[in-house]
């Protein structure tokens, strides 16, 4: 049927038969770009996509996994795609080379340099996103051999990392970059990162040798090229085009070679719809109208690719897909004169920032045109420019105009049923027109617009009078919608501000939008109607040569000055070269990261008789079940059977949480039953069949509900330190305020996922599963099943990202495929989608605070009292323990003589809010900020005064009295301070603020002390096994989990000091309970040092058995010495006694400061990260390249929280945002341009191994400092119009609130007109 070429991942597909019958046409595989890749992998035969391919792209956000798609089509030049899989239907691949991640290398056959880059460089932490990394610089490199830095960025802006803030990866591919970039030789021998240059203390050796591995790289990599191309018989064949037609059971696919045939197929079809990317329609699969009998696929007509300049403007056949279109814009418009050119650059503009780079290469512009959706960035300008489509069907020609008519959809302004697009007439524009664009989304790329705009003016020759005059708005109604009557009476006006003022007021009438509209943020979307068109006048008035104030449209080119540096430790000049202890070692996994190599669970191939499960949960928040109807769920072929609480025969759950909802729900996305089948697709459909009827009961959904009803977790925890009345009545002033910090989503790119076998004999079962936690999931799965836990072997070889997100959880997805596989005796694999994932699992806790504090005129704190509250959702889960650490830290810095802090976790019906990296002291630390920058603001001092007036100085005693030097803490302030210029930069900040009025900058330095670990011992125990094998090789194992963290990484580098022998010979297999028993769960910073003393342990105990061998044969070598086993355990010993308000509740602290400066853009909300400077008591680091890239990865994830992350719960308690479509996490255009961050030198650690401190949660509560530079850059707004400044910034600070806090006369219009809302 098929010819199909695999060979190490590069598949060459041509169908030979012009009519294939296949079992499932493979269209519409997925739900979403989200959704299950597996239909159409698994089901046809030729599964050419490697597994991993389909692993990725199900968990994925908008994947980071790509195929690269190779075209060969005679009559287009040779262009590489990358492309999201699970939007491609597999019928559009014909005449195509797909490459996968295993094409591209393999350590078995030979590793690409785009691979070994991106490992050497510590470009992958969990590694999970870091195929698809390989994959877009890929298809960029086969595209461009010497990309700008500008398209690198392009090129992953697609991609997301949850793990390494994307530094590093972006280091890595600049060394393929054409402009001169760190690390790559000036000429001069010279390294940008040298000593000299920046004062810092990297390792010159470590830099050489990168640099001759680049060198290294770029011959490696041209050969490696050459040898990939489509075969030449193939390409005469396809040559001789013929129609293609793809039949399944439901839909037939017809690809047609000319144009003839297709328009005759489009009037015998006129339904049938024209499919090119995919990436509009796709996304419509699950709806009921989304069902095609007949499917058109385009691709391969000529003229629907062509490329032509005529003396009306450029043509662009409309299958050419937006990566086409923006590289032939950014080709065309240096060679045409300026004044032509201005639609194509805000065209250039649009597609900069629309989607990501996998999307640009599949979705078509006449698939953008026809399509219409509301936030489609190009329609607007498009249509604002008087575009063309030429229009064909079997009748003959037409053209029409790309106008609001054809984009409200009108019947007269339409294209025809039978008629296609075959290419769109950009035309130029003329010296007296102007034309811009604009949009602004959540996330400045690879998200859909808030509001986006195209705007032309068109002048009488020589004046500023109106002749014409297009705005149009996307993102406010169903599709893009026209201000046409306001442009009409505007018509023979001056562009004044008198026209301006009238503008807005007519706009505001015409552009309605209900304060119900979809998607809400009202007042924020109309007053980005008037701020867009304001910028638009702005903008043609410097074109008119007027004088302005103007938002530069450098402003969007953020990532093209990305800077960079990390700065790494130098070792003892007198420690053995053999010794990998405080060096940069790759991450134990690394390469296997790249090459798409390293084991998830869901790459555990199926075992014999596997089942898939799916889950039923709850739609309501609170109500009782009064029945469970499975009956139609049964009938569903395939489906096995459905378990619910009554199929458990142990404890349901443990004393908290029930694992199946019994006879209540108490929250939406509760688990009810499960159901297993023998294919995933079965089971979810019998999911949707199982019927449950519900009694409502009242639920309480929000911290202020809780505090109503008294509902809460735990008892009050409570603090005092001082005589708190006395230190009011001390103080000059006192100040009252609150706090709201939304909560936050793990958004591991592994969702959680569990295999459970059970074995033949004694009722064991081997469990694999996601988990920081493999004990707590042994002892819950052989609770459930009624057995000891000796039964249940539980395997972990790493997890793909969990953050605090797989502590708690995981154990119970492992009892609901545990009891699945003991009620039908067979395997059962649990592995979530994005979506059920974000539904069933809490997140970070929602905070809420009230504050009261006095102070004294020179800034100084007398007292303060602080109420916290935490939404801990259903069950208790972690939260107490998050409450108890945000009383113990929220002092963070700060020594408050006299302070009460109160704590209170609120009981509600949401899904349970679980742990999540440095447990409740971001939202502590936020909190106490905003108090220091009240007292600053009250005061009129600079807020770094007054942190500096309040910080602990010396040795000093906590809250709950425990001892300290804060010595560190100011050594790490004073370095942030000159590392980051502070001072000066902050009076270029305030230069820079004097000159502009819509534009500003803030910068702001924020000091911190981090209490590692836990309150209690118990949490700081830890076993390891280390085995010496006869021909003297190593396996090491422990009981800490790989979380990207590279914990393995270190215990080899420590395994290897103690045992005096090589990396090479030590090898880390999996996490295991049958091997090391009872292991604590990985967290709280101290996972490594704990399980590394015992490692360390082991290690020394055998060194001294080997003491008598070595001493016989002290010449011998390793080999010859060694024996066998040992096991060992040690750790901190902490507690914290809540009755005396006192206790040893941390091991020790870690201190660390951070300076951020940002610019906002006062009329849209939109901020970038200009810089970033942190200085971080990581003592003596057992690997800095590991070390450092936690603060990173931390950094940007506490970024996400304070600026991008919001999660939205409609009344009745849903979640509502649960994909990478609603919820944003940082992307590569969220870093700094300048992100630098240096270990503090000479700074030890007595009570940890080697000296080392535990840096894995303490940078995120740094992104805070890009928050409060946010705040500083809205003051400075907010003080040149005049408002009050003291006023308050919720948590996170979107673009929105941003925005609305630099109120103007465009807030103002919004309000002005209330009858509109
Ligand atoms: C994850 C994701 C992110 C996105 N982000 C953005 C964004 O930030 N900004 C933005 O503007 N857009 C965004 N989009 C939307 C994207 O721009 C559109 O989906 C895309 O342009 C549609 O093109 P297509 O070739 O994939 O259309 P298809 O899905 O293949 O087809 C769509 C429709 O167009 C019709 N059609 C296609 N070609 C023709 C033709 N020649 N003649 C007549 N009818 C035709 C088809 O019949 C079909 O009804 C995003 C999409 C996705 C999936
Ligand atoms: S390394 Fe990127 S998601 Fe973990």
């Amino acid at each position: 049927m098929t010819q199909l070429q695999r060979k190490y991942g590069i598949l060459t597909l041509i169908f030979e038969k012009t009519r294939v019958h296949l079992d499932v046409l493979g269209f519409f595989p997925s739900r979403q770009i989200l959704g299950n890749f597996g239909t159409y992998l698994k089901a046809l035969p030729i599964a050419f996509l490697h597994k991993k391919t389909a692993k990725q792209t199900r968990n994925n956000p908008t994947p980071p996994i790509k195929s690269c798609l190779t075209p060969q089509f005679s009559f287009t030049p040779q262009r590489h795609h990358p492309a999201n899989s699970c939007l491609l239907p597999i019928s559009s691949l014909h005449g195509a080379a797909v490459t996968t991640v295993e094409g591209v290398g393999s350590i078995k056959n030979r590793i690409n340099p785009i691979q070994e880059r991106l490992a050497k460089c510590h470009g992958s932490q969990c590694g999970f996103c870091t195929p698809g990394m390989v994959m877009s610089i890929y298809a960029l490199l086969r595209n461009h051999v010497k990309p700008s830095m500008e398209q690198i960025i392009s090129a992953l802006d697609g991609n997301l990392c949850r793990c390494t803030g994307y530094r590093p990866i972006i280091d890595s591919y600049a060394s393929f970059a054409k402009e001169q970039t760190c690390c790559q030789l000036r000429g001069t021998g010279q390294c940008c990162l040298d000593q000299e240059e920046l004062g810092c203390s990297s390792s010159a050796g470590v830099r050489v040798r990168y640099i001759e591995l680049i060198k290294l790289f770029i011959l490696t990599f041209l050969k490696t090229y050459k040898s990939l191309s489509f075969p030449p018989q193939r390409i005469v064949q396809e040559q001789q085009r013929k129609t293609l037609i793809f039949c399944s059971k439901r839909t037939t696919w017809i690809s047609p070679s000319t144009l003839k045939e297709l328009l005759e197929l489009k009037a015998k079809y006129p339904k049938a719809p024209l499919v090119v990317g995919n990436t509009s329609l796709g996304l419509k699969k699950n709806d009921c109208d989304a069902y095609h009998p007949v499917i058109l696929h385009p691709l391969r007509i000529p003229e629907m690719q062509v490329f032509s300049i005529t003396d009306d403007g450029i043509v662009i056949g409309a299958a050419c897909c937006l990566a086409q279109l923006r590289d032939i814009l950014m080709e065309t418009i240096p060679k045409l004169p300026e004044e032509k050119t201005k639609i194509y650059q805000a065209l250039l503009q649009q597609l900069r920032t629309l989607a990501g780079e996998q999307i640009r290469s599949m979705a078509s512009l006449g698939g953008h045109v026809v399509s219409r959706g509301s936030a489609w960035d190009l329609n607007p300008i498009l249509s604002a420019g008087k575009s063309v489509l030429n229009l064909a069907s079997d009748g003959g020609k037409r053209q029409i105009f790309l106008n609001d008519q054809f984009l409200a959809g009108h019947k007269h302004a339409d294209i025809e049923p039978k008629e296609v697009i075959v290419s769109v007439l950009i035309p130029y524009s003329t010296k007296d027109e102007f034309i811009s664009a604009f949009r602004q989304a959540d996330r400045q790329k690879n998200a859909f617009s808030i509001v986006n705009a195209g705007l032309r003016v068109l002048f009488s020759p020589g004046t500023d009078t109106i002749v014409d005059l297009s705005i149009l708005y996307g993102g406010i109604g169903s599709t893009t919608l026209s201000a046409r009557k306001s442009c009409e009476k505007l018509i023979g006006r001056q562009w004044n501000d008198q026209m301006l003022s009238e503008a807005c007021k007519l706009v505001l009438e015409e552009i309605s939008l209900p304060p119900s509209a979809s998607g809400g943020k009202v007042e924020y979307r109309r007053t980005l109607l008037v701020s867009f068109l304001f910028r638009f006048y702005l903008e043609v008035l410097h074109g008119l040569h007027q004088m302005i104030k103007c938002v530069s449209k450098a402003f969007y080119n953020y990532c093209s000055d990305l800077k960079t540096h990390s700065c790494l430790q130098d070792v003892d000049p007198g420690q053995s070269p053999q010794d990998p202890v405080g060096r940069p070692v790759m991450h134990q996994s690394g390469i296997k990261h790249t090459t798409g190599e390293a084991v998830y669970i869901d790459d555990i191939r199926p075992v014999d008789g596997e089942l898939s499960l799916a889950v039923v949960t709850s739609v309501k928040a609170h109500a009782k079940i009064k029945s469970i109807d499975i009956s139609e769920a049964l009938q569903v072929p395939g489906v096995i059977n459905v378990v619910t609480a009554k199929d458990v025969p142990g404890k349901n759950g443990n004393d908290e949480e029930e694992a199946f909802a019994k006879d209540k729900v108490i929250c939406v996305g509760q688990i009810i039953c499960a159901v297993v089948a023998e294919t995933l697709t079965q089971a979810k459909c019998g999911a949707k069949k199982v019927k449950i009827a519900y009694e409502d009961l009242q639920p309480v959904l929000t911290i202020k509900d809780a505090i109503k009803h008294n509902s809460y977790i735990t008892k009050e925890r409570k603090l005092e330190k001082g005589d708190i009345e006395k230190g009011f009545k001390s103080a000059d002033k006192i100040i009252e305020g609150e706090l709201h910090m939304g909560g936050q989503e793990h958004f591991y790119l592994e969702t959680n996922s569990v295999l459970v076998i059970p074995r033949m004999e004694d009722k064991e079962m081997d469990v694999y599963v996601s988990t920081q936690h493999a004990t707590d999931v042994q002892k819950l799965v052989a609770s459930a099943l009624n057995l000891q836990s000796n039964k249940i072997m539980c395997h972990t070889k790493r997890v793909g990202g969990a953050f605090g997100g797989k502590i708690t959880k995981p154990s119970f997805f492992a009892v609901i495929a545990a009891v699945a596989a003991n009620k039908t005796g067979r395997p059962v694999r649990f592995a979530l989608e994005r979506d059920m994932d974000m539904l069933i699992t809490g997140g970070r806790h929602p905070f809420f605070g009230k504050y009261k504090v006095g102070f004294m005129k020179d800034g100084r704190i007398m007292a303060a009292d602080f109420q916290c509250y935490i939404n801990g959702g259903c069950t208790k889960d972690e939260s107490e323990l998050v409450i108890e650490y945000i009383v113990l830290k929220v002092d963070n810095a700060y020594n408050i003589p006299n302070l009460r802090v109160r704590g209170h976790a609120c009981k509600t019906n949401l899904p349970s809010n679980t742990a999540f990296r440095g447990f409740g002291f971001p939202q502590a630390g936020l909190f106490v900020e905003t108090c220091i920058v009240a007292v600053a603001t009250k005061t009129g001092l600079p807020h770094e005064k007054v942190r500096e007036i309040n910080m602990y100085k010396g040795v000093n005693r906590t809250a709950f009295k425990e001892k300290f030097d804060a010595e560190n803490l100011w050594k790490c302030w004073k370095e942030c301070l000159v590392k980051s210029d502070y001072h000066s930069r902050k009076t270029k900040v305030e230069e820079f603020n004097r000159k502009n009025y819509w534009k500003k900058k803030g910068i702001a330095i924020i000091p911190m002390k981090f209490s590692v670990g836990f309150n209690a011992t118990y949490f700081h125990q830890a076993g390891a096994l280390v085995h010496i094998y006869l021909d003297g090789s190593v396996l090491v194992t422990h009981g800490g989990i790989e979380l990207g963290q590279g914990i393995h990484t270190k215990m080899l580098q420590i395994a290897s000091r103690e045992l005096k022998i090589p990396l090479s010979y030590i090898h880390f297999c999996e996490t295991s309970s049958t091997t090391v028993p009872n292991g604590k769960y990985t967290a709280g910073s101290v996972g490594t040092e704990i399980n590394a003393r015992a490692v360390q342990d082991a290690c020394q105990i055998l060194w001294k058995r080997l003491d008598p061998i070595r001493r016989k044969n002290p010449k011998g070598k390793w080999e010859d010495w060694v024996s066998d086993v040992s096991v060992s355990s040690r750790g901190y010993v902490t507690d914290m006694n809540w009755e005396s308000k006192k206790g040893h509740a941390f091991p020790y602290f870690l201190y660390g400061a951070a300076c951020s400066e940002v610019e906002i853009d006062c009329l849209t909300g939109a901020h970038k990260n200009i810089r970033t400077d942190i200085v971080m008591d990581a003592s003596f680091s057992i690997n800095p390249a590991i070390d450092i890239g936690q603060i990173e990865g931390a950094f940007i994830q506490g970024v996400g929280l304070y600026t991008l992350e919001e999660i939205y719960f409609s009344p009745e308690g849903e979640q509502l945002t649960l994909s990478p479509d609603t919820y944003k996490i940082p992307a590569v255009c969220d870093i700094p341009e300048q992100f630098h961050v240096y270990l503090l030198p000479n700074s030890c650690n007595s009570i940890a191994i080697y000296s080392s401190k535990g840096v894995g949660e303490a940078g995120f509560f740094l992104g805070s400092s890009v928050f409060f530079a946010i705040r500083d850059a809205v003051a400075a707004a907010r003080k040149e119009r005049g408002l009050p400044l003291d006023f308050t910034l919720n948590s996170p600070l979107t673009v929105e609130r941003i925005r609305m806090a630099c109120d103007d006369i465009f807030t103002k219009m919004v309000t002005v007109f209330p009858f509109l809302l």
